[in-house]
């Protein structure tokens, strides 16, 4: 078994370290070449490419755990490929082939096995694909080559402080036009997060709540995660788009087929209105993704309204509980993953 690095895993917060190695492959002449392992973390650019003047980058979440026998493991990375492969194809970028994403997520990880934090730790090893355009271009247009690269970090909780209901706020800001590129993962959709984040946090919020850029009645996600409902009953309640434009997490499909098959919960998939949250049909809430795993929401408010769900600021919620702990007995190994 290889020897950790001597890192403080539990102080970990969500932020980004050296490793050993990254991934990297270049696409050139209409082929990806055999791509490798790199102890290089820069990245060298013309100044005209396309990256840097049309955003054409997308970018994929994953992460590898180490089981209590010791041996490092790496969550559904198939998926992640799929996901990615979809979103190059919407930005036209050339898809970088789903079975070469999954091994060189494999590659990257046992080449920086020291860095994927020990069983029990509470941290993870972060692995961030992305491929992004280097090739020239000034008229608006794809370009024709393209790096994709793996990095990976070891990180603690997205949100500071660890398990514990966060507040989110209303956005007065859109996030994705309807049938825009609102259900793929493009480093654009990020940055139309970026102000009313920043806003955000500076009111003490830990995310925004994004509601459906059409008519603003529909809740959407949060900037960083997809967001979930417990009602009263147990169901499990998960918000659908009618405009395409919430991204598919891994992270929510995962808990649908945790909740239905493990704990033979209700689920409902569909448009979900926000005044169903005034209406107190929800008891609980939460934001899920590969980063913030699942992440209680105690409040959400806009100018109005202050709503405080059931299960409060103080506790997370059973349902949510339940559903976290399952999830990540699975991941790190320790429930058997039967789906
Ligand atoms: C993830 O959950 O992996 C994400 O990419 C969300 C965020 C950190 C951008």
């Amino acid at each position: 078994m290889v020897q950790k690095k001597d890192i403080d895993w539990g102080s970990l917060g969500f932020a980004y370290m050296h490793t050993d190695y990254s991934y990297v492959s270049n696409y050139k002449d209409g082929a990806w070449d055999e791509g490798g392992l790199t102890p290089d973390h820069t990245v060298t650019l013309s100044e005209c490419a396309g990256l840097l003047h049309y955003c054409q980058e997308v970018f994929e979440g994953l992460k590898a755990y180490t089981t209590k026998d010791g041996d490092i493991v790496c969550f559904r990375p198939d998926q992640n490929a799929e996901r990615m492969y979809n979103s190059a194809e919407r930005i036209c970028m050339p898809p970088f082939p789903k079975e070469r994403f999954v091994r060189a997520v494999e590659e990257v990880v046992r080449a920086n096995a020291a860095y994927v934090p020990p069983f029990g730790s509470g941290a993870t090893l972060y692995v961030r694909p992305f491929m992004f355009a280097t090739g020239d271009v000034i008229g608006v247009k794809p370009a024709d080559e393209y790096q994709f690269r793996i990095l990976v970090t070891p990180v603690g909780p997205y949100y500071k402080g660890g398990v514990h209901p966060v507040k989110l706020q209303v956005s007065k800001y859109d996030r994705a036009a309807p049938h825009g590129t609102g259900n793929i993962k493009a480093g654009l959709n990020y940055a139309m997060s970026l102000y009313p984040s920043v806003e955000a946090h500076s009111k003490g919020y830990a995310d925004n709540m994004f509601l459906d850029p059409k008519t603003r009645t529909y809740v959407e996600e949060s900037g960083g995660a997809n967001i979930l409902f417990v009602k009263e009953d147990g169901t499990l309640v998960v918000p659908q788009s009618f405009t395409d434009s919430i991204l598919p997490s891994v992270t929510r499909r995962s808990l649908v087929d945790v909740a239905e098959k493990m704990l033979g919960m209700k689920v409902e998939q569909r448009p979900v209105k926000f005044q169903e949250i005034l209406d107190d049909e929800f008891v609980e809430a939460g934001m899920c993704g590969t980063a913030a795993v699942i992440s209680p929401v105690g409040e959400v408010d806009t100018d109005e309204v202050h709503y405080v769900f059931k299960s409060g600021m103080e506790n997370v919620g059973p349902t949510m509980k339940k559903l976290r702990e399952t999830l990540t007995g699975i991941q790190s190994g320790e429930i058997e993953d039967r789906f």
